[in-house]
């Protein structure tokens, strides 16, 4: 089935369903000029180790070490786009009575591209919290590294690191919304990273239409009724023009 054919497909069911929901991972953005964590040569965690980076230890241990690599990270998403890819997603949540965009990404570029029902499910890197106070704020871009709270104890950023719970009802949210889903989409995820990765059984379960789009197969491509090698940014804008 050729990709525009795959499209078309993806929009009729659309056109039927009252409840959609999506999966979003890293490959969302690298039409905005991000890297991903697993895949090309840019890949953050074949140039990085994430047990330096990603984990409450690294952060106990070398604050200023992760401090330097958010900000850069931080820096990069404000000097990046929403490409064509999220914009269709924000499109989708205006042609469908329900439409919940579950995001493994921290870049927030579904936010800037408009859409609004969206659950960051691995957090967020433009707020940081305190670690002594719980105090949240705007992760600030310039300034003394670490960064500190007014009260004087150490900023981290408000991500989700390897090991750590997912924001409280986060999960269970996205799990009510794709229990419910007619339709699901998986986009730019190399679906290893669970709980997110099991929300496709969960919509499977539910007996959705579950469509992933990605260039490359990934331990979901199985379990969909559709696998799209496509980069999302190409394959989201012609799902909505046949809409
Ligand atoms: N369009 C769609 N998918 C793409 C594109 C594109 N243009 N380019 C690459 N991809 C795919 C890759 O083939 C890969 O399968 O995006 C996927 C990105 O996978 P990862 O780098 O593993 O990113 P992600 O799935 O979001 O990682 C999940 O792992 O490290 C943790 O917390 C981190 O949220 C992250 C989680």
């Amino acid at each position: 089935m050729t990709i525009s054919a795959q499209a078309k497909a993806l929009a009729d069911r659309i056109r039927s369903a009252s409840r959609a929901a999506a999966l979003s991972g890293a490959g969302m953005s690298v039409e905005s000029g991000l890297p991903t964590f697993r895949s090309g040569s840019r890949a953050l965690w074949r140039n990085h180790d994430p047990m330096t980076l990603a984990t409450p230890d690294a952060f106990a241990r070398d604050p200023v070490l992760v401090w330097e690599w958010y900000r850069e990270r931080l820096r990069a998403h404000g000097s990046a786009q929403p490409n064509p890819g999220h914009l269709a997603l924000a499109e989708l949540e205006r042609r469908i009575a329900t439409f919940t965009l579950i995001t493994q990404n921290v870049d927030g570029l579904h936010l800037r591209a408009g859409s609004r029902d969206v659950i960051e499910l691995h957090g967020d890197v433009r707020t940081s919290r305190c670690i002594r106070c719980g105090e949240r704020v705007e992760t600030p871009l310039a300034g003394e590294v670490p960064p500190r709270c007014a009260c004087g104890g150490l900023l981290r950023p408000n991500v989700v690191w390897f090991g750590e719970a997912l924001p409280a009802g986060a999960y269970e949210r996205a799990y009510e919304a794709v229990a419910q889903s007619h339709v699901f989409i998986v986009a730019g995820t190399s679906a290893i990273v669970f709980p997110a990765a099991g929300l496709v059984e969960v919509a499977r379960a539910a007996g959705a239409f579950v469509v992933e789009v990605n260039p490359d197969e990934t331990p979901a491509t199985s379990r969909c009724d559709v696998s799209v090698r496509a980069p999302s940014g190409e394959f989201l804008p012609l799902v909505v023009q046949h809409l």
